[in-house]
């Protein structure tokens, strides 16, 4: 039976830069779960984006006091130039500690800048103000069962009141994504024709790994899904689908039995990018008698 003090983890895929200047779905569900979570006094968010990996074994934690953005295309600079960011130093200390008591060559950055995987979501759950945020690297080697730890290093911070998140893409192949309606009408939406069978065949199997999985399970289905036969046409590279671990190790513990994910807003973009939006766990007087997740899917 999952535990009753947990904050529920997300798994968000961002999908292109137009999701954040267009009104879509998902943003109403990014929007839904930053209300929940400032209603619920989260201390703040620890996230991993796809844009940001370190090098040889090492892993980083986001430390720059004063962060830039970078720009990004098709989005009019008024919707995230005067956001600020709010770095959170003194848990990202916390996270560097805890990352190296679970055996990592976890580092400090001072210098980076956040890039739109990570704020974009931000800006989308909070309009209102970021939340103090600490921001995880990925590492360049791409290995699942390394992000998988990361997760569960961190997991703990979930009963502290921190918001876990992973930003990455269900299916993201920018090989694959059909640009033409958005480069020409300005339209990430359009769909010219269906999607090819590997984004759609890899796009149930995410589901269903969610769905059918949770504690231990989860983490071993997730991280088989590198294996899939569809993987690699919905995936050309490994930088979108890290973060699907993170947050399979943050929320696939013994404890976290019972817990099954859920898809909760769905996008399509570009033709082939499908832009799911998952969630397990539940806050806790949404579970009933102490029992598994009760909230109802809304795709
Ligand atoms: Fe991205």
């Amino acid at each position: 039976m999952p535990a009753n003090n947990l904050t529920p983890v997300h798994f968000f895929s961002h999908g292109s830069t137009m999701m954040l200047g267009e009104e879509s779905e998902s943003a109403d569900y990014w929007k839904k779960c930053g209300d929940e979570a400032l209603a619920h006094g989260i201390k703040g968010v620890i996230m991993m984006g796809a844009h940001w990996d370190a090098d040889a074994d090492r892993v980083e934690i986001a430390m720059n006091p004063t962060p830039n953005k970078s720009p990004v295309a098709y989005v009019h600079p008024s919707k995230y130039v005067d956001y600020e960011l709010n770095p959170d130093l003194k848990t990202g200390s916390r996270c560097i500690e805890m990352l190296r008591a679970a055996g990592f060559a976890a580092e400090g950055n001072a210098s980076f800048d956040w890039i739109h995987d990570t704020y974009l979501i931000l800006i989308r759950m909070f309009p209102g103000g970021c939340p103090p945020t600490v921001l995880v690297s990925m590492n360049a080697r791409f290995d699942p069962h390394y992000h998988v730890k990361i997760g569960a290093a961190l997991r703990p911070l979930r009963k502290e009141g921190y918001l876990l998140i992973g930003s990455g893409g269900a299916v993201h192949n920018l090989y694959r994504n059909v640009y033409w309606p958005m480069v020409r009408h300005a339209d990430n939406f359009a769909q010219p024709t269906p999607p090819e069978a590997a984004s759609l065949d890899f796009r149930q199997a995410v589901e269903d790994v969610f769905r059918n999985n949770s504690g231990p399970e989860l983490r071993r289905a997730m991280t088989r899904l590198m294996k899939h036969p569809s993987y690699r046409g919905a995936q050309a590279t490994d930088d979108h689908f890290m973060a699907i671990m993170f947050v399979a190790g943050a929320a696939g513990d013994e404890e976290d039995r019972g817990d099954t994910g859920r898809l909760c807003a769905e996008t399509w973009e570009l033709t082939n990018m499908c832009n799911s939006q998952f969630t397990i766990g539940v806050w806790p007087e949404q579970r009933v008698g102490g029992g598994a997740s009760v909230v109802q899917s809304a795709a």
